[in-house]
This record gives structure tokens, C-alpha cells and sequence, in this order.
């Protein structure tokens, strides 16, 4: 197995259930420990089917659907991963625009990783607390930006995922980002720079950082 698929199942391995009992005591934002940890080598997200769009779209109010899929073919072991879908109830396929049909959200909690769960008012941590809200905003605890948001397209009827990348809320607007990992801001005292030389990590390859559409 490569250094990257093995730093991946590593990540993997701690975002799953068991991390709360292991760091459960734990309550301050680690971005020491993410400053300290081996740079991570860039990876390419592989385009993946999570069902047909049918599968989403009974969706009533809030209550996002949990998709599974195999983030890397070759090591399917250690990289399932777990991704929320929101129907949002709109019919456009262009993930960036205002009536996108679809949001799909990162299940890591944006603090240390464990998995978040969906309720009716958006996403809660059950590790440290954190909240997040329908739009995947952290609105309280230990959490340091919002949820990551999976890019996606409709092909053949079939959601495909097709990129990753991390977000926040500036001045209200969403904004995306390359994916960091949990524990790294994507603003340092309102500055991005800041923040991309304090947590360099970058753990996809990626194009233009795509823009929300107004
Ligand atoms: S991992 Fe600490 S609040 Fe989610």
C-alpha cells in the first residue's frame, strides 16, 4: 500500500465511532497536532456513483440521505467513506447553482473528525459537541469551519461524485476551498493566506476552486 493510501486509512480509521472513546477527554482545537503531522501527499478523487437520483428526491424537510461508497478502488477496505445527500426539492443538475438539486455534505466533523449525524436541524458531533446547521455552518462547539461539500453531476440518472472540497461561510457567502483536514481553519484571523501557510495540507488535486453562482 502507498504512504497515501496508508495515511488515508489511518484517517479513516480515526473518523469512525470509536474515536470518541479515544479522545473523548479531549476538547481543545488540535491544530497543534496538525502542524506536527506528516504532510499529506495529494490524491485524486475518482468519480463514483452513490445510486440513482430517484433514491433522493422523497426527501421531505430536511432529513438528508447516508451514502456509502469506496473512495479508492484499490485499497476498498480502508476507504469507505460516508457522505450525506440533501434533496433540496429544485430541479437544476449544475451543483453550484442557487436551485441545485442536490447538496451533499462530508460526514467528518470538521474539529477531529469523528462522524457527524444528521437531525432535522442540520448536523450535530456527538465527540465534542460541535453543530452544524442545514447548510453545514458550524454553529457551535469546538468545530473550526463548516462540513466539506462533495462536488457531484447527474449522469444517466445516477449521482456521481466527481471532486471534494472544504467550505466555509465568509460575510454569509459560501465559499469553497481545497480540502483540509479536521482541525485546520480555512481563515486564520480572517485571512486565508494566513491559514494555507499555517495548514498546508492539501489533500486532493483539484483545478479553479469552484465559486457558488448569485
Ligand atoms: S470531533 Fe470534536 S466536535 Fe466533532
Amino acid at each position: 500500500m502507498s504512504d497515501d493510501g496508508t495515511t488515508r486509512g489511518r484517517f479513516l480509521t480515526l473518523s469512525s465511532v470509536g474515536l470518541g472513546s479515544v479522545i473523548g477527554g479531549v476538547i481543545g482545537v488540535p491544530a497543534t497536532a496538525y502542524i506536527l503531522a506528516p504532510v499529506t501527499e495529494e490524491i485524486t478523487f475518482k468519480p463514483v456513483s452513490v445510486g440513482k437520483t430517484s433514491t433522493f428526491t422523497g426527501e421531505k424537510g430536511f432529513a438528508p440521505t447516508a451514502v456509502t461508497f469506496v473512495e479508492d478502488p484499490t485499497s476498498p477496505a480502508t476507504s469507505v467513506q460516508l457522505a450525506y445527500v440533501h434533496y433540496t426539492g429544485k430541479s437544476n443538475t449544475d451543483w453550484l447553482a442557487p436551485d441545485a438539486m442536490f447538496v451533499v455534505f462530508s460526514n467528518h466533523c470538521t474539529h477531529m473528525g469523528c462522524p457527524v449525524l444528521a437531525t432535522s436541524l442540520g448536523f450535530g458531533c456527538p465527540c465534542h459537541g460541535s453543530q452544524f446547521n442545514q447548510e453545514g455552518a458550524r454553529i457551535a462547539g469546538p468545530a473550526v469551519r463548516a462540513l466539506d461539500r462533495f462536488q457531484w453531476k447527474v449522469q444517466k440518472g445516477e449521482l456521481i461524485l466527481t471532486n471534494k472540497w472544504s467550505t466555509d461561510f465568509q460575510n454569509g457567502k459560501l465559499e469553497y476551498f481545497p480540502v483540509k483536514n479536521p482541525g485546520q481553519p480555512v481563515d486564520v484571523f480572517g485571512s486565508t493566506l494566513l491559514a494555507d501557510i499555517l495548514y498546508p495540507h492539501v489533500t486532493y488535486t483539484h483545478g479553479p476552486v469552484p465559486k457558488e453562482q448569485s
